[in-house]
């Protein structure tokens, strides 16, 4: 047999699936299937074989990377960042700890309307050269495919430049990226709402789609942001164009995110913080993947989305992480994984499925990301020995990673990692 690559000694191979053609819900996000002391074949971009040690093949021509009895797991696919951005914001973090709310940030001129003024005033190379670090940071804790969004442009010009430095981190880094226009983030400060609304459906969106720079479309569906009827407008213009919805719903008040998202057929409504039994049993049977953002409430102080009460009454769940500056500034899978057991009292069989599987299915990206097994994608990485798959969880803020491996090629360091 050839390979380019063999992985031996591998003390357990997580989420072994050879085939997986829907999301998982209710009681499936428990079951993790695994495969102990194996070894895994890659052969260019792609798995091409795998199975217990005692059975290895005869391989010709192949590096071995040794996983020193290491764990494997199918890279982290993160379906909900803003990791293209012009800078940090910790004085709002600052402000927050005196006791401002996002609202009242948000209202003094803070928050998104803050991150806009700066990237409006940077050029789409420099904003290039300030979001890649993020992007090779994500893939040093495990992420493999991520979605990139607009928002912090607010102007025609500006999302456009935004997009164009998401999609080049796909090309120029070994991540699968895909990109979602958010230009309904919040309205651009001296605009009318109604005008702005106007210049998203008829400037926007058909200048994107012109550049195919979007794979979707998001809408803050909010309180003093956008409402369920004017995200329903925006959804169904993104999706004329080919751009399927996926929403921010439900983060600061139940304010009918959920029920404008399944309205239009969005494939994720995210966040959650607050919904109630209706929003849940609106979702039931729906091909919309709720999708929590641990990292963001946990910044935020909000109540974390009651996860328990969604996958005991039959729901999917994803868990993303949601990386941006102003209320999750990082894009750390590992650790949302932690805050989903501790904050949220799911397993960490159900936090894997969820961040893997699940968020995979909303990206489109379920035949080749999200699980192991011949022909998918070999985005997977190795971390050191642990004692059980809990331990990953459990020790929360640690660096487990011990080698990252994507598209088929070991990532050595940042400089490495491009294609
Ligand atoms: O998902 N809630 C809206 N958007 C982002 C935060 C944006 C910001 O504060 O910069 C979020 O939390
Ligand atoms: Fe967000």
């Amino acid at each position: 047999m050839t390979a380019d690559l063999l992985i031996i000694n591998i003390k357990c191979i997580v989420q072994v699936r050879e085939s997986i053609s829907h999301f998982l819900a209710g009681k499936e996000m428990a079951e993790l299937p695994t495969l102990d002391d194996g070894y895994l074949l890659i052969t260019g971009e792609r798995i091409s074989g795998l199975g217990p040690m005692s059975a290895l093949p005869q391989i010709s021509s192949a590096v071995t990377v040794d996983a020193a009895g290491g764990w494997l797991f199918p890279s982290f696919v993160d379906s909900h960042t803003h990791l293209v951005y012009a800078a940090s914001r910790e004085e709002e973090f600052v402000m927050k700890i005196a006791g401002a709310t996002y609202e009242e940030i948000a209202s003094r001129g803070g928050g998104i309307l803050n991150s806009a003024k700066k990237i409006q005033a940077m050029s789409e190379e420099e904003l290039f050269e300030r979001s890649l670090p993020r992007a090779h940071e994500i893939i040093g804790s495990g992420t493999g495919a991520v979605e990139i969004k607009s928002g912090y442009g607010l102007t025609v010009k500006d999302e456009l430049k935004m997009l164009k430095v998401a999609r080049r981190i796909g090309k120029e880094t070994l991540l699968t990226v895909k990109t979602t226009f958010l230009g309904a983030h919040t309205v651009p400060r001296e605009t009318n709402k109604d005008d702005y609304i106007r210049s998203i459906l008829n400037e926007m969106i058909p200048a994107i789609a012109e550049q195919k720079l979007a794979d979707y479309i998001d809408v803050f569906c909010e309180q003093g942001f956008f409402s369920p009827d004017e995200t329903e407008i925006i959804a169904e213009a993104g999706k004329r164009y080919g751009m399927r919805p996926r929403l921010h719903a439900n983060q600061l008040h139940r304010s009918g995110g959920v029920q404008a998202g399944v309205r239009v057929g969005a494939i994720s409504v995210d966040h959650l913080e607050n919904i109630g039994d209706e929003e849940i049993q609106l979702l039931k049977g729906t091909e919309t993947m709720p999708t929590a953002l641990p990292g963001a409430a946990f910044f935020l102080n909000l109540p974390f989305p009651p996860a328990r009460k969604m996958i005991d009454s039959g729901l999917p769940l994803g868990i993303a992480s949601d990386f941006n500056p102003g209320s999750a500034p990082t894009g750390n899978m590992p650790l949302m994984l932690s805050l989903a057991c501790i904050k949220m009292k799911m397993t960490p069989q159900e936090a894997i499925n969820a961040s893997t599987i699940n968020t995979a299915y909303t990206l489109g990206l379920l035949d080749t990301y999200g699980s192991i097994g011949i022909g998918k994608m070999a985005s997977v990485f190795i971390t050191k020995p642990m004692p059980s798959l809990a331990f990953m969880p459990y020790s929360f803020g640690s660096s487990l990673i011990s080698k990252v491996i994507l598209k088929g090629r070991v990532i050595q360091g940042s400089r490495d990692n491009k294609r």
